[in-house]
């Protein structure tokens, strides 16, 4: 059966685990030929040979400009031509402003912000090169559509990234480089059970309990499962998106209700 994406060769990055690793599946089951980059050398390879198929593992720090595109260049050499970007890298600090050092909120928006720019830039330019268009496909955040306690710096990072979305949407639309966000809600990753743990040891409760009252309060009844929100991204790098950009998709089971 003809796959959605077949063909087309991707880049994702923060791919060794979580939301880029389920996004990588969907994205070579759906016909792509995948590079999986991550920072974690050894996951990334050991991710990379458990979805098979076309697939290149990368080891990257996606705020390293040199490296990214040298690994953009190393996509096309195994792969063909780009087609597809998803800047997913990231990390979570969460930690009220007034405790917050400056240091540390330069370094979530170096990575969250400023590498998911230098990925999406890096990509880009390559399409623009080739002349047939394609697709970036930012990760955002619930966390960029509004703020909350504890997230000023992760906030500030995924709110810039829906500018640099928007602009980068404006700027490429002409050359048919469609650009939007996924905005995910409470995804079932080892971010979000990492984040149960820290507040159960920090209240003294179970982790099971610092779930179940986030669960109770998603209209679905349970957080994301990643191949629930993987759709989204194949949709939005597919030919159903054709006339899609500058949008940032929420997936959140009903959260935002
Ligand atoms: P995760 O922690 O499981 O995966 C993030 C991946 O990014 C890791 O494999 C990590 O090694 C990689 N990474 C971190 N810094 C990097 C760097 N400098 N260069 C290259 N790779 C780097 O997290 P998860 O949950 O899969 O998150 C993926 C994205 O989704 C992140 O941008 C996160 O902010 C976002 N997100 C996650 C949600 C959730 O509920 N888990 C909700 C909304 C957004």
């Amino acid at each position: 059966m003809a796959g959605l994406l077949d063909g087309k060769v991707a880049l994702v990055t923060g791919a060794a685990q979580g939301i880029g690793l389920a996004v990588a599946r969907a994205y070579v089951a759906e016909g792509a030929a995948v590079a999986l980059a991550d920072v974690q050398a050894g996951a990334v390879e050991s991710a990379a040979a458990e979805i098979g198929g076309k697939v290149l593992p990368l080891v990257l720090d996606v705020t390293d400009a040199g490296a990214t595109a040298a690994a953009v260049e190393t996509v096309e050499a195994y792969l063909g031509p780009l087609d597809i970007v998803v800047p997913n890298a990231g990390i979570l600090l969460l930690k009220h402003a007034v405790e917050m050092e400056a240091a540390e909120f330069r370094r979530v928006l170096d990575v969250n912000l400023t590498g998911a720019f230098i990925t999406a830039r890096a990509g880009a330019q390559r399409m623009l090169a080739h002349g047939r268009g394609g697709r970036i496909v930012f990760t955002s955040s619930l966390f960029g559509l509004r703020g909350g306690r504890e997230n000023a710096a992760y906030s500030a990072s995924k709110f810039g990234m829906i500018g640099v979305m928007q602009s980068m949407a404006a700027e490429l639309a002409g050359a048919g480089i469609l650009v939007n966000a996924v905005c995910p809600g409470q995804m079932d990753t080892a971010m979000i059970r990492q984040l149960f743990r820290d507040r159960a040891a920090l209240r003294g409760v179970a982790e099971a309990e610092v779930r179940g009252a986030l669960e109770s309060r998603i209209p679905v009844g349970h957080l994301g499962p990643l191949e629930h929100l993987a759709g989204t991204y194949v949709y939005l790098a597919s030919g159903l998106a054709r006339y899609v950009t500058g949008q940032s998709i929420t997936v959140d089971g009903g959260w935002q209700i």
